[in-house]
Parts: structure tokens; C-alpha cells; sequence
């Protein structure tokens, strides 16, 4: 084992964050709540990753359900995308009869990516799979004090894992991004690796994360996007079904941005025409 690697886990066992998805290992449970830490904040998450399995205890529970009622439960989450291919995984999985255990298996199923794959490797089969989240690309590229390309960061991340305990060292690593190795203000003189670190904080050197493989960048400003003008859509269809007369004051848009906005879900398949009436799928 890399120095490296057991300065990680002796600083992160001991204080492994209690979070509810850390203490199952139902590849079901873990997808859920990946694909919402995707995009929201971990205390938003807790709450709303508790009611979806309420709701959709299995694959096969989501996949019986109609896609509108899927959307309805991920209501207020936003980039409902992801509750569409969350469905459609649901349905794939009932029909193969479990999850593949296997990257280029799940990497096939819909809406999962290199990091969600590998994030079911690990927390739910236990497999030896290096997870790469922008809290982990952001230490990577710290401690190399460069900006990484995609194969660099899965590389060094390759390196590190210790065998046979993927689990746990993904779990750390993640949170020592969280926790210390933040995107400001890292808290350098508590990390137990700052010493082997190239970057350390230093306020006269740019931060090597920035613009680095996996790195997320700022999201964009919701207030005016499109993004908040379709969810203003997708909350109201919640509620049931809506004249398409009736959008533009809804989304609080002209008639030509909620024209194009309307045709892009419908495209995704993420809200049906009735007649004049648009509502969520079936
Ligand atoms: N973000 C993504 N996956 C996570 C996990 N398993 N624990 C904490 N934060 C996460």
C-alpha cells in the first residue's frame, strides 16, 4: 500500500461521515443516492433519498411505476434526465434480472457514466473499482500540483486503491475532498497527505484543480436559465395537466423560449402531448 493511501485511510476511518447510504450495499439503494449527490448537496439529499425508496423500494417497483410518477418524486431536484434514465436503468435491470457486476455491463445501462459504474463496484459489490467524483479529481490534482487529463487522474487513482478495500478507501478519499481538500479555503493543515502535497494551499499558485479532469466547475446561474424555466414546467405538470396555452406564463418566458423549451422535453421524453394538453409520461 501507497504512504499516500494509508495516510488516507488512517486520517478517514476513524471519521468516516454517517451517512444512510454508507450502511447499505443494495446496488439499487447506492444508484439512488449517486445519481442525486450528483447534483445536490449531501444534507439536501438524506430526506429525498429516504422518500424515493419509500416509494421505489426495487428496480422492479421503479420500473412497474409510469415515468410520471418517478418525476413527480424527484420533484424539486431538478435535471429531471436523471430520474428518466434512473426509470429506464429500473426497467433494464428487471429484465436482465439483478445489476451487472461488471464495468462494461453497467457502463451499458442507461444513464450511467464511468463514475456511477465504478461507484457501484465499490459500494455495492465491493470490487476493486477506483471511483474518480469532482471531490476526488480535486485532490488528485492538488497533490500532482498540475491540471490532470482524464487518464492521468484514473490512473493515479488506479494506483492508490488497495486491494480488497475499495469500500472504504473510495469512502474516505471522498471525504477528505469534502472535508479538507475543499474547492476553497482548503483546510491544509489538518490533511494528512499535505506533506507530500505539490500545491498545499498556496495562495500565490493558482489551484491546480481548477480546469482539471473531473473537477466540476461552478454551476451555471439558475436565476433566467432554462433550467429554472423548465422546472417551473415540470413542477406545474405535477399538479396535472396543462393547457400549451398556458406555458409561457407558467415557465414566465415569451412564447418562442417556451415553444423551443416545451419541444426539447418533449423530445426527452420528459412530458407527453394530449390534444392541446401537455402532461407528465406515462
Ligand atoms: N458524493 C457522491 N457519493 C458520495 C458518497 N458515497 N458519500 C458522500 N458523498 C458522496
Amino acid at each position: 500500500m501507497s504512504t499516500f493511501t494509508g495516510e488516507v485511510l488512517a486520517w478517514g476511518v476513524p471519521r468516516l461521515r454517517d451517512l444512510p447510504w454508507r450502511e447499505t450495499r443494495d446496488p439499487w439503494a447506492v444508484l439512488v443516492s449517486e445519481v442525486m449527490l450528483q447534483q445536490t448537496q449531501v444534507a439536501r439529499v438524506i430526506p429525498r433519498w429516504h422518500a424515493f425508496l419509500k416509494r421505489f423500494p426495487t428496480p422492479t417497483a421503479c420500473a412497474a411505476a409510469p415515468l410520471g410518477d418517478v418525476l413527480r418524486e424527484w420533484q424539486g431536484l431538478g435535471y429531471p434526465r436523471r430520474a428518466r434514465n434512473l426509470h429506464a436503468t429500473a426497467q433494464r435491470v428487471t429484465e436482465l434480472g439483478g445489476f451487472p457486476h461488471d464495468l462494461d455491463g453497467l457502463l451499458a445501462l442507461p444513464g450511467i457514466g464511468p463514475y456511477t459504474a465504478r461507484a457501484l463496484m465499490a459500494f455495492a459489490f465491493g470490487l476493486d473499482a477506483a471511483v474518480v467524483d469532482t471531490n476526488i479529481a480535486r485532490v488528485y490534482a492538488r497533490q500532482a500540483g498540475e491540471r490532470l487529463t482524464p487518464n492521468q487522474v484514473q490512473r493515479l487513482a488506479d494506483d492508490a486503491l488497495p486491494h480488497g478495500d475499495a469500500w472504504v478507501w473510495n469512502q474516505c478519499l471522498m471525504d477528505l475532498g469534502a472535508v479538507l481538500c475543499r474547492p476553497r479555503s482548503p483546510r491544509c493543515g489538518e490533511c494528512p497527505v499535505a506533506d507530500r502535497c505539490a500545491w498545499r494551499g498556496d495562495p500565490d499558485r493558482a489551484d491546480p484543480a481548477v480546469g482539471s479532469s473531473g473537477v466540476s466547475t461552478k454551476q451555471a446561474r439558475f436565476e433566467g436559465s432554462d433550467r429554472q424555466a423548465r422546472g417551473r414546467l415540470m413542477r406545474a405538470l405535477g399538479d396535472g395537466p396543462v393547457g400549451r396555452d398556458e406555458v409561457a406564463a407558467i415557465m414566465q418566458r415569451d412564447t418562442v423560449a417556451s415553444d423551443r423549451l416545451v419541444d426539447a422535453l418533449l423530445r426527452e421524453g420528459l412530458c407527453a402531448l394530449d390534444g392541446e394538453r401537455l402532461r407528465l409520461p406515462d
